[in-house]
């Protein structure tokens, strides 16, 4: 299986990077293939809502690096879209990224997959309580349920500096542990 990890942190060596990248190495422990994306490095526009011609034709009419990520995500079994919380949601290039996603979306809403694909979300907060942005995770996880095989969210509360993730008790195994789940 192939495993996308897209860390939609817009800060270099942080937190979520560091953390998608532990889940990747866990996924390659079970023997997958992964592959890791920086979304903020990338040419990503936001869905322009033009007339919506990408739900007949599957086909996106904007031209940047999400033409690459579309290959991507058709060859994945699995994608891990790590983002930090910013204003108790997730951040302009996590939703950029999932918004670009509704050429994979039929006009009756199937999804054009031959298999459904599971989508793992990993979140890291400055705030310490793991639930204070429950309503929000679950939420998110709900909608997105219609498109994917959605995956239980991961949640590192306590992060503020780049490197606080190194300190947190159960960091790296909860990620690598995450990862082998999702490769199994
Ligand atoms: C613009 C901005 C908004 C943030 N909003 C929240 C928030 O609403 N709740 C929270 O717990 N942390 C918030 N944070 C803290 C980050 O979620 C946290 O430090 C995260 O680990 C940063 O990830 P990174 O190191 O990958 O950049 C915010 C940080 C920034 C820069």
């Amino acid at each position: 299986m192939k495993v996308l990890g897209l860390d939609a942190s817009p800060r270099e060596g942080g937190n979520t990077e560091k953390l998608v990248r532990q889940i990747l190495a866990g996924a390659e422990e079970e023997g997958a293939q992964t592959a890791f994306y920086k979304l903020s490095r990338m040419s990503l526009s936001p869905c322009m809502g033009c007339n919506e011609q990408c739900r007949d034709t599957g086909v996106c009419e904007i031209a940047d690096d999400m033409e690459g990520l579309y290959g991507e995500i058709r060859e994945a079994g699995a994608v891990v879209l790590g983002s930090p919380v910013y204003m108790g949601q997730m951040t302009p290039q996590a939703k950029a990224f999932l918004d670009r996603l509704v050429p994979f979306l039929r006009p009756d809403f199937s999804m054009r997959f031959a298999a459904p694909k599971k989508l793992f979300f990993a979140f890291t907060q400055g705030n310490p309580d793991p639930e204070a942005f429950r309503v929000y995770f679950d939420y998110t996880e709900q909608f997105l349920s219609r498109m994917f095989d959605m995956q239980k969210t991961l949640v590192i509360p306590g992060t503020r500096a780049p490197d606080d993730i190194l300190g947190l008790e159960g960091f790296p195994e909860n990620a690598r542990e995450a990862g082998r789940g999702l490769a199994r």
